[in-house]
């Protein structure tokens, strides 16, 4: 059977350093993968890869039977592969209401011209909120991002990622920086939105990763050194000596 989405030996090289070494992976369609790994270990580079932001050394990704290596992310956020940022990317003196809003325009089609279609603009607004009040920032929609806690700003990334409408949404380190609350609030987010869609994270709260994940895949040095149950990855020694170096 085809895998929903997966990659073929993909490869990246940064001069001398291979910060992705032919990796073979394969996604379900829904459920939460959680991606794992020391500090450089390729968590980022893999994920910029399989959603356009850099190009591949080398190897193939495939998505849906069809192959989409090196294809620009607009392309791949038309397909269904959307993603966040290891570092907050949200227009911060536009509203909650705009910052979605604007995505999911840019996700209809997004010409001003657009706007002629009164019917169009309805239906976006109507998007909008709905994916507002699922990730509960409805009560903030009229507030300029800036003035957001650090931890519903995260949410709002989350919120502008979800109005790509994505079968396959990459979260990298969603939770960097958050109070045990917010972390609590978001991991709950994230579960739930993975009855539904692929979540790809990509996460170093361990307590986090171990309670949500359906299956957790460990990379090293940019290879894959581990994959399976968090029951397994809990118990496996190279993940330990990863982690905490030889003799662990
Ligand atoms: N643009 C770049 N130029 C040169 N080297 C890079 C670049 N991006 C990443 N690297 C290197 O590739 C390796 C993997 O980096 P990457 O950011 O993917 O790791 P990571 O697992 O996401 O780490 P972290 O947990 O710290 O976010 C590291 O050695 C890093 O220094
Ligand atoms: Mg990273």
């Amino acid at each position: 059977m085809t895998a929903f989405l997966c990659t073929e030996n993909l490869c990246r090289h940064f001069g001398g350093i291979t910060a992705t070494d032919c990796v073979c992976i394969e996604f379900d369609k829904n459920g939460l993968r959680s991606i794992i790994g020391p500090n450089g270990a390729g968590k980022t580079t893999f994920i910029n890869i399989i959603t356009g932001r850099i190009p591949a050394s080398s190897g193939k990704v495939f998505f849906q039977g069809a192959e989409i290596t090196n294809r620009p992310t607009h392309e791949l956020v038309k397909m269904g592969i959307c993603r966040t940022f290891q570092i907050t990317s949200i227009f911060h003196n536009l509203t909650v209401f705009e910052n979605v809003r604007i995505a999911k325009q840019v996700r209809a089609g997004g010409s001003l011209r657009f706007f002629a279609h009164r019917q169009s603009l309805k239906k976006v607004i109507g998007e909008t909120w709905t994916i507002l009040e699922r990730l509960g920032l409805r009560d903030l929609a009229d507030q300029p991002a800036k003035n957001l806690a650090y931890g519903d700003q995260r949410v709002l990334e989350v919120a502008i990622a979800l109005a790509g409408d994505p079968e396959v949404l990459f979260l990298d380190e969603p939770t960097a920086g958050m109070s045990p609350a917010e972390t609590k609030h978001i991991s709950e987010l994230i579960k739930g939105l993975s009855q539904e869609i692929s979540v790809i994270l990509v996460e170093h709260d361990m307590d986090l990763v171990m309670s949500i994940s359906d299956r957790i895949t460990v990379l090293h040095y940019g290879s894959i050194i581990a994959e399976g149950r968090p029951a397994e990855i809990k118990a496996n020694q190279l993940v330990r000596e990863a982690y905490l170096g030889k003799g662990a």
